[in-house]
């Protein structure tokens, strides 16, 4: 699978995304080989910038955070097709230089007619460039040519601004052209639940009510809001996270076995999943918030939300959130998925765990198996990318004592090849023109109508709850648990 020949034109170029992420899987997926020489970059942002100057600053981007080493023979091909347009979104005469240096850069560069226009942008300046896009003749494709637009989440913060912001970028592009990024989905670990499940016979069998006791998934950093501040503050944790990565984890974990891996069958299961999500009873004990205090991270101390730069004093911004959620389907009824995400916890980690029933009955007595714990199968997502089964074993002796061990399955010991950065297999999909990693607006609009009862409810009801930083979240997302009887794995 390798690119065909085509533009692609970058909003939103001086971001922290564009640097850390995009720039740097671009000049990756050049590496290894999988653009094609008729390849061309075009920035667009608000600077002084001639093309040299992106180039350089591109450049600098890659040298800091491509996965693959540096080539300067890969680079100097790549960076004969980097253009850069100064100018404002709202501009005309911006969007006119642009689609003339476009154009230009097609022909010279032999691109196809091929353009894929990626906003790495807030949401709501999102209408002025597709209109513009629409405006300037760009969005128009002839002769077999494709235009494709990018759009990376928060998809709204509603239900209702998710369909307004469809209803925007509907207008100018049909739904085949839009790719929606999710950048979970481009994850080796997170496409790995697919393969776990639906390649092997071993796991489906018990992957159901009967045998499974309930799900956790997880999602802890330890870093804090950082320079992020203007598009954290409002959003809040579950909006940023668990609305989009949180419930595609859970789409995956719990669908049925699509009928093939396109695009239409995959996004057809995960969506009747999401709309058989059932919400707990009682929002005040079936969910949890937490805003973190301050404390200590990596050996320093940090400090509370509300004291960082840019965060109002009074916020009540959650950036920690937990909830119990259901799927009412013949295989999960009854069987809990919790949820649960932060910033500034103990450490990063994202995990799903399955959690299985006890055994049946118990031959051992009592004493003897004090250590275990319920079987489970934990699927890492990341940083220690791999799974492990947690199961009783015998400990030698001459006595019956039982005790947890597990059995481990790591990426770095099993493949030899580094796995690609996420944006880069999502960018090469835009592309081709593959679209099952990305999520259809249905998708997006059934995430909001699970998470627009619970922010609502969150609105009327007081503050979150703070927590210390490098803890491991607030009380009442340990008490959600526990009246249920269980306790949130310790990563
Ligand atoms: C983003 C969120 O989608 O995911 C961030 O907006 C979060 O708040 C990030 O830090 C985490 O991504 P990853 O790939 O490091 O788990």
């Amino acid at each position: 699978r390798i690119a065909g020949p085509s533009v692609l034109v970058l909003f939103g170029v001086t971001g922290d995304l564009a640097r850390k992420k995009l720039l740097p899987a671009i000049y990756d997926l050049a590496n290894r080989g999988l653009l094609p020489p008729g390849f061309g970059l075009v920035g667009f942002a608000r600077r002084d910038w001639e093309d040299q100057d992106f180039a350089a600053e591109a450049h600098e981007a890659v040298r800091q955070h491509a996965r693959t080493p540096f080539r300067e023979d890969v680079w100097r091909q790549l960076s004969e097709g980097v253009r850069f347009v100064p100018g404002e979104l709202h501009d005309d005469d911006a969007f006119d230089r642009l689609a003339e240096t476009v154009r230009e850069l097609d022909a010279r560069r032999g691109t196809g007619g091929n353009y894929a226009f990626y906003l790495s942008l807030p949401p709501k300046l999102f209408p002025t460039v597709v209109k513009q896009l629409k405006r300037s003749g760009l969005a128009e494709s002839s002769d077999g040519s494709w235009r494709r637009v990018v759009i990376e989440k928060p998809f709204g913060h509603d239900l209702e601004s998710a369909r307004e912001l469809n209803a925007v970028v509907d207008d100018v592009f049909p739904p085949q052209s839009v790719f929606r990024i999710d950048h979970y989905l481009g994850k080796e670990t997170v496409q790995n639940i697919m393969a776990l499940r639906f390649a092997n016979t071993l796991f489906e069998p018990i992957w159901n009510r009967s045998y499974v006791d309930h799900v956790q998934i997880t999602m802890a950093e330890d870093i804090g809001v950082g320079g992020r501040a203007g598009y954290y503050d409002g959003i809040g944790a579950a909006r940023d996270v668990i609305q989009n990565h949180l419930l595609q984890l859970l789409a995956l974990v719990a669908m049925e076995e699509p009928v093939s891996f396109s695009a239409d069958a995959l996004r057809a299961e995960k969506e009747k999943v999401l709309s058989a999500v059932t919400l707990p009873e009682d929002l005040a004990q079936g969910t949890a918030r937490g805003q973190y205090a301050e404390g200590w991270q990596g050996g320093a101390p940090v400090v509370g939300y509300l004291q960082e730069d840019g965060i109002p004093p009074d916020s009540t911004t959650e950036t920690y959130a937990a909830m119990k959620l259901g799927v009412n389907t013949r295989r999960w009824a009854g069987v809990p998925f919790y949820l649960r995400t932060g910033k500034r916890l103990g450490r990063r980690v994202t995990e799903v765990a399955l959690v299985f029933q006890r055994a049946p009955h118990q031959v051992f007595s009592h004493t003897d198996i004090e250590e275990m714990g319920q079987n489970s199968l934990v699927l890492r997502i990341q940083p220690d990318e791999g799974v492990t089964l947690r199961f009783g074993s015998k400990v030698p002796g001459a006595s019956m004592e039982v005790r947890d061990v597990s059995m481990d399955f790591t990426y770095g010991q099993s493949f030899t090849e580094a796995s690609p950065e996420a944006y880069e297999r999502l960018i090469l999909d835009v592309l081709i023109g593959d679209p099952p990693l990305f999520p259809r607006q249905e998708e997006v609009e059934l995430s909001w109508k699970i998470l627009d009862p619970i922010e609502e409810f969150w609105t009327k009801n007081g503050r979150p709850e703070q927590y210390e930083s490098g803890a491991w979240g607030p009380a009442s997302a340990h008490e959600l648990l526990a009246r249920d009887g269980r306790q949130w794995r310790r990563p």
